[in-house]
Formats: C-alpha cells, structure tokens, sequence
C-alpha cells in the first residue's frame, strides 16, 4: 500500500493530485442560478451530492466564490438538472469561464426552460430536475479552523421534474437516463447498469 499526506504526495509516482480519482464516481451537479440583477448561469459541480431525503436537502460545493455559489447566495435559489450521456459535450463547455451575464445556456446550445417555483431555468433536454431553496451556506475551514474559502452550498429541494418516459411501474428507470459521473483527472462514467440488492431484514 502506498501511503500519504495529502499536502506531501511524491509527485513522482503522483504528478496529478488522486484524491478525486478516489472519490468516484461523483454525481454532477450541473447548477443553474440567477443574479440579484437577472443574470443567468449554468456550470457543473462534481462537489455535489444529495444529503437528506426528508427534507430533500442537496448540495454543491465551490472551490471558492464563483457565479454559481455567489449568486445562489444573493437570490436563495438554485436548480439542478441531471448530465447525461448525450448531455456530456454540453455539460462540459457550460465549465468554461464566461464574462458574468454571458450565459453559458447560449454558448453551450441548450434550451432552458421554465421552473415552477424558483427563477433559474433548468435544462430542457435533462431527463430530470430539482428546484432548490438555499438552507445553508457552509464556509468549509481548514484543521487550523481557517476558512478555506470553499463554499458548501446546501438546498433543500423544493420542486422535482420527471421525464415520463423514464417512469416505469411506478418508478424512475435511472439506467435509461444514463447519468454520467465525474472521477478523476478528466475521466468520466455512466450509469447504464444497476444490480438490486435488498437490505438485511
Ligand atoms: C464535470 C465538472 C465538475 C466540476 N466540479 C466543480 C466543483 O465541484 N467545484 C468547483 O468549484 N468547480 C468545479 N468545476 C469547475 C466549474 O464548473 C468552473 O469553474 C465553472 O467555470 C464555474 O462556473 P461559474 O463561475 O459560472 O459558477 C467542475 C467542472 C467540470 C467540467
């Protein structure tokens, strides 16, 4: 086994930090929010994670202040809409860097369309969606109690859009939507195979 300090890897048999390779696969948050001012935005998240089903808490979290934890902050709301396979190109040129106000919508080719409850959009072509209300933002800190200037930002989810074409018997056909996850580096992998298995009684 190879052992290690995070901060003190050997580059040599480590040039690229593993952590994220480790930690996989990651669902992505591909995050849509408004500014105060009417700013659109959408940019994946692989910090991203669902933390409570009553209530229906997710979260995301930004490697520090950009659009998507700033604005979710100044408006209280933010919607997830899930990336697929077909979705992928997409979901990776929403990553790149915009001029604020230039809508990442635009330059990646996807429709938007309109959430019942909150004011950021969600991705029209995405299989399915949470409409959030931001419940916490949680300044992540360091061991030596500093803030680390990562931004944890919690929601509870507030409204859920389905395609009905994944909808069989009663329930949501996760497969067939093919999710993909993030790993480490630039790898990626897709969810096109589940297994049961019931829980001890
Ligand atoms: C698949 C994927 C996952 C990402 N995950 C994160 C993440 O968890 N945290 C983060 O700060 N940036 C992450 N990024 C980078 C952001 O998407 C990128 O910095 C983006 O420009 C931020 O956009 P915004 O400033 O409009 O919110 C990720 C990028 C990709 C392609």
């Amino acid at each position: 086994m190879i052992f290690f300090e995070p901060q003190s890897r050997d580059r040599k048999i480590f040039p690229h930090d593993p952590i994220k390779a480790l930690v996989t696969p990651r669902p992505i948050g591909w995050i849509s929010t408004v500014s105060a001012k009417g700013e659109l935005n959408l940019a994946p998240y692989s910090y991203f994670n669902a933390f409570s089903s009553s209530p229906p808490i997710v979260g995301f979290s930004s490697e520090g202040d950009k659009d998507s934890s700033t604005f979710a902050v100044q408006t209280g709301e933010f919607v997830w809409s899930m990336a697929t396979w077909e979705l992928r190109d997409q979901m990776n040129a929403t990553a790149a860097s915009l001029a604020r106000g230039e809508s990442e919508f635009k330059h990646a080719r996807l429709e938007s369309a309109p959430s019942r409850l909150v004011r950021p959009p969600r991705v029209a072509a995405s299989p399915a969606a949470f409409e959030c209300r931001v419940t916490e933002v949680v300044k992540l800190k360091d061991l030596d109690g500093r803030d680390s200037g990562r931004r944890l930002v919690l929601g509870r989810v507030v409204g859920i859009h389905v395609a009905e074409r994944f909808v069989r018997q009663g329930r949501v056909d996760s497969a067939a939507m093919r999710p993909i996850a993030r790993g480490g580096y630039d790898e990626y992998s897709v969810v096109e195979q589940v297994f049961s298995m019931p829980r001890p009684a």
